[in-house]
């Protein structure tokens, strides 16, 4: 075969995870799992691409998302597919397809993809944890899926995190509420930034997110949603702060917080890491989208949730120097110099016996191979040569903590290996 004259790296934008980083991507998703499963939530697997209007209707035409974002394209049977941008409109989705019985709680991980400028914690492929409830209004619920954020970046050791809170008001308060905004800022219109100037029209709310000096300036004495709630939203969101403060979440009331995304509506919120570049600083955000589901067809029901970026908050986690990657999985490294199949049957027995347990491969020299047991992370190495063999022993020798050497019966190995590692821990 002729070699090929080009070779390939990973796409702008995506990044290979290796071990041992994996290792941590594991145990955040395994965390999230328990916290999310212990309070009642249960895992989904959706489809990574949808039928692009699930994201067009759900998420909104105008939105940055849709309009510039999406990977989409037709597929060989000529239906208009894109890659999920996010889950909760996919996840909405579903609930409208199969009519899960409400509450229906549901927490999932996987990758998103969305066509933005690559840079240090913004990719084209990135990864989300998150959650969504639906078919309650209760505030409370608000509260709680607000809370299992909040706890689990501290379960991760994190603790410079700010939460910004905000309400977005719903059918019945949004529309005089946006009048009010669009009255204000149509004499305003040329002290806009270039891009809202043009399309602030389109959602005169995101002109209040915008990051620009001109659009920041432009919308000081602006009209809040915060200020012209209609009384079911005001007592919603009441109940939500009262809940926040009942469980001691710091929170700051942010009125411009308005989101991406169009399905919001009554609470939102975002989470920002200081310990990040400001451009890229929320680890995660969510809300409600009390109407999505009829958006896409389905019964009117109410839902709320969020979703964690996994790759900002390990960078994150990184820069506060917490939830390093967890230690070594194998406990016992096999060293072969005897041939045959005793090396094979050791290393069975070992992971049968629930110890962690590795080897090498291919006949090398007792150095070569315990330089391999060395980096594998293992407590111990166990030698089994021709001696032991003869004996009916094998020579543990100690990786960590002194070294040290002794000959066990052979048929007492896989005990002393999980005293050896029980000590080690105890350490
Ligand atoms: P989002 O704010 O678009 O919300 O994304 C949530 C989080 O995903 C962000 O805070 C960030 O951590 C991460 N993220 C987003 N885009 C990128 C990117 N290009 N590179 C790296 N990380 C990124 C949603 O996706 C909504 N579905 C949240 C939600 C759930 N609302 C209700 N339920």
């Amino acid at each position: 075969m002729t070699p090929p004259e080009q070779s390939f790296r990973a796409p702008p934008g995506t990044r290979d995870v290796l071990a041992p980083e994996s290792a941590r991507w594991e145990a955040l998703v395994e965390r999230f799992a328990g916290l999310a499963g212990r309070a009642g939530y249960g895992m989904v697997l959706l489809p990574m691409f949808e039928d692009v209007g699930v994201f067009a209707r759900g998420i909104g035409e105008s939105t940055d998302v849709v309009s510039k974002e999406m990977y989409d394209f037709s597929d060989k049977g000529g239906r208009h597919i894109c890659l999920r941008p996010e889950f909760t409109a996919s996840l909405v989705r579903a609930f409208v397809q199969h009519r899960p019985t409400t509450p229906w709680k549901t927490w999932y991980w996987g990758p998103a993809f969305r066509y933005e400028r690559p840079q240090a914690g913004r990719y084209r492929q990135f990864h989300q944890v998150g959650v969504e409830a639906m078919g309650s209004e209760d505030p409370h619920l608000d509260v709680e899926v607000l809370a299992l954020a909040w706890r689990f970046y501290q379960a991760l050791g994190m603790s410079r995190l700010r939460l910004d809170v905000n309400t977005l008001g719903d059918g019945a308060c949004r529309p005089a509420y946006r009048e009010a905004l669009v009255a204000y800022l149509a004499p305003r219109e040329g002290e806009l930034c270039e891009e809202h100037r043009e399309r602030w029209r389109l959602n005169p709310l995101r002109v209040l997110d915008c990051k620009r000096p001109a659009c920041r300036e432009a919308t000081a004495g602006a009209p809040w949603q915060l200020d012209h709630l209609c009384e079911p939203c005001a007592g919603h969101w009441a109940a939500v702060l009262d809940g926040l403060g009942a469980l001691q979440i710091p929170y700051r009331v942010q009125p411009r917080l308005v989101r991406g995304l169009d399905y919001y509506t009554r609470t939102t919120f975002e989470v920002a890491a200081e310990a990040l570049d400001a451009a890229q600083d929320a680890v995660g955000g969510g809300g409600r989208y009390d109407g999505l589901s009829e958006a896409l067809g389905g019964p009117p029901t109410p839902g709320i949730g969020f979703s964690l970026g996994i790759e900002r908050i390990l960078l994150a986690c990184d820069a506060e120097g917490v939830f390093a990657a967890p230690g070594a999985r194998v406990a016992a490294f096999v060293v072969d110099l005897a041939g045959g199949t005793e090396a094979l049957c050791l290393v069975d027995e070992l992971r049968r016996g629930g110890v962690g347990a590795d080897r090498a491969f291919g006949a090398r020299s007792l150095k070569a191979q315990l330089r391999v047991a060395d980096r594998s992370g293992a407590a111990v190495a166990l030698i089994v040569g021709p001696d032991e063999l003869a004996a009916g022993t094998v020579t543990v020798r100690r990786l960590r903590g002194g070294s040290g050497q002794e000959s066990v019966k052979r048929g007492e190995v896989v005990d002393r290996v999980r005293r050896e590692v029980a000590v080690e821990e105890a350490g």
